[in-house]
């Protein structure tokens, strides 16, 4: 089986996410792609291509059973895209899934293009209309529910072991049709088909509890005799679980708990972008707004509560609540660095409290005897030391061992290690670097300033060899240094005495994000000046401008 493990809180079923951080990685490409259609096309629906980015990346790019090659393959998942106006994330989706070059993604909505505003059904006969993958002619809302029951009882009668997947859009459930086709699915106990609600809150111009309430919704599905599940339909470790995993004898409905135009804060849960572009002008800054995206990876052997197994899942529990992406996991073995923590028995026992990817950091003298250990245990990313490779070699056994479990993986270099060169033709298969800013051993000590020239002159390298991966810098990273190391290139901010060290957790972490997040508004306005539409940039994003206090005049 060559994917990762993990483990639901209630029932204990194992569940997959193959290489967490490239699915990620994909994922903001799918946003980039969309965005750059609808610039160039000058029209199209970016606030729902963006709130169902990550349940049609995760559908697509890890959980369906397709080939786009090969696009009518029997016994195959279907995806019912019944929300057919989220069109160019759809496109975007299908694109980076193999269905056509990029390049036609500058032909959206325009004349003759096989793209256009609403998705046509592919067929073989009929190539230049649509794209290999399409299986639902969408537009008018409403009737995708309908359709995939057709496909479940179909593939019911062919003996098919597959899955129809429907996504519905919130304002759509205001159609009478969804509630008929609700209550069949019901009735045929229709187990092969999961629908996959997009919670975003809004529809067309208002938001859809003014325009027309569906709350209390779980209830409302419940009540039609489904199997309902809610989760954050941001999150791809909430969404593959459930994607996956199917009732018996019942439909699924997930609803995906969303925020329209996810990813761009102006556009961020405002129904002024349901169905706007944004100028094509706007799209350096856009695309910098999307490749800015970090995230926040506490350390949670650090702080005073010490490192039992309590004190341990208190940590992770607190670091979920108040917003951390990861839990990074120091392993130390008193050989490699001077102290010890813990190793894969205790992550195993902490695997089960969260659906938080594991970013285990394995400062160990000798990984490669316990890697298949470490990879049992359930971690989603695994990062060795480049101290402890030997050889280019050694690198490679680990690396592609790590790599058949779906595990991310990672190497490390101390702050006085170089990058070794052989990494140069691995970096399809690194999915992250860290480097360090402290001597590793432990939580709490001081970042060390030389590591920053360090990080500029190596991150750039990287980029320009086409290491597409995530950069995470570890140790000392707090209010003061986070700004820094973020300009410099990282995306993941470990962060142990700064979160730890003190009771306000919530606090610490919402600091740290402000910092960085005021710092990134601050150079798009200072890019937009560059670019000649800072007048324009400042009306877009006013009140984000307000939020962080920048004046922009
Ligand atoms: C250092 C570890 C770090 C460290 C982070 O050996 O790899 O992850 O514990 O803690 P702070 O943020 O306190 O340096
Ligand atoms: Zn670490």
């Amino acid at each position: 089986m060559d994917k990762t493990v993990h483990y639901s809180e209630d029932d204990k079923k194992v569940y997959y996410i193959n290489r967490y951080l490239k699915l990620k990685q994909k994922i903001r490409e799918l946003r980039i792609l969309a965005l750059t259609g609808i610039t160039e096309a000058g029209s199209g629906h970016p606030g729902a291509s963006f709130s169902a980015a990550e349940i049609m990346g995760s559908l697509y790019f890890q959980i369906m059973n397709v080939d786009l090659s090969n696009p009518s393959l029997s016994n195959r998942d279907y995806f019912v895209n019944s929300k057919a106006h989220s069109a160019p994330g759809y496109y975007a989706t299908l694109c980076l899934a193999g269905s056509f070059p990029k390049e036609e993604m500058l032909t959206l909505r325009k004349l003759n293009s096989r793209l256009q505003g609403h998705p046509v059904r592919y067929s073989e006969h009929q190539k230049h209309h649509s794209v290999p993958g399409i299986e639902y002619s969408g537009g008018s809302e409403g009737i995708g529910l309908s359709v995939s029951i057709g496909l479940c009882l179909a593939n019911r009668l062919d003996k098919y072991n597959n899955t129809v997947y429907c996504l519905l859009g919130d304002g759509e459930t205001n159609e009478g049709q969804v509630w008929e086709a609700s209550m069949a699915a019901a009735k045929f106990r229709l187990d092969n088909l999961v629908a996959i609600l997009d919670r975003n809150k809004i529809q067309q111009d208002g938001f859809t509890e003014d325009i027309m309430p569906i709350d209390p919704i779980k209830e409302k599905w419940r009540s039609f005799n489904w199997d309902v599940v809610e989760i954050n339909g941001h999150k791809i470790e909430q969404l593959i679980p459930e994607l996956l995993n199917r009732p018996e004898d019942k439909p699924k409905i997930i609803i995906a708990n969303t925020v329209k135009g996810n990813g761009i804060k102006h556009m961020a849960n405002n129904p002024q972008w349901h169905g706007k572009a944004p100028s094509k002008k706007h799209l350096p800054l856009l695309i910098e707004e999307l490749e800015g995206d970090y995230m926040i990876s506490p350390s949670i052997i650090a702080g005073p509560s010490g490192i039992g197994e309590k004190s341990l899942i208190q940590k992770i529990e607190m670091a979920e609540k108040y917003g951390a992406d990861m839990i990074h996991l120091d392993v130390m073995d008193g050989k490699f660095v001077p102290n010890t923590t813990f190793s894969f028995d205790m992550i195993k026992k902490l695997r089960g409290i969260t659906k938080l990817p594991f970013d285990a950091h394995l400062m160990i003298e000798d990984p490669n005897s316990s890697l298949d250990s470490f990879i049992d245990a359930g971690c989603d990313i695994i990062t060795i030391h480049s101290e402890v490779c030997n050889s280019e070699k050694d690198f490679e056994n680990m690396n592609s061992r790590l790599l058949s479990n779906g595990i991310s993986p990672g190497l490390a270099i101390n702050p006085s290690t170089n990058l070794p060169e052989w990494i140069y033709s691995h970096l399809d298969n690194l999915d992250v670097l860290i480097i360090m800013s402290v001597n590793p051993g432990f939580a709490g000590q001081k970042f060390i300033p030389e590591v920053l020239p360090k990080m500029k002159e190596l991150i750039p390298r990287l980029r320009e060899k086409g290491y597409k991966g995530y950069i995470e810098a570890d140790g000392g990273i707090d209010q003061s240094t986070i700004v820094d190391c973020y300009e410099a290139g990282c995306r993941v901010f470990v962060m142990g005495n700064a979160i730890f060290g003190s009771e306000d957790v919530d606090k610490r972490i919402s600091e740290a994000k402000f910092k960085v997040d005021s710092y990134l508004e601050q150079t798009l306005l200072d890019r937009s000046q560059n670019l000649n539409i800072r007048d324009d940039w400042i009306k877009a994003r006013k009140t984000i401008l307000d939020r962080y206090g920048i004046k922009g005049v």
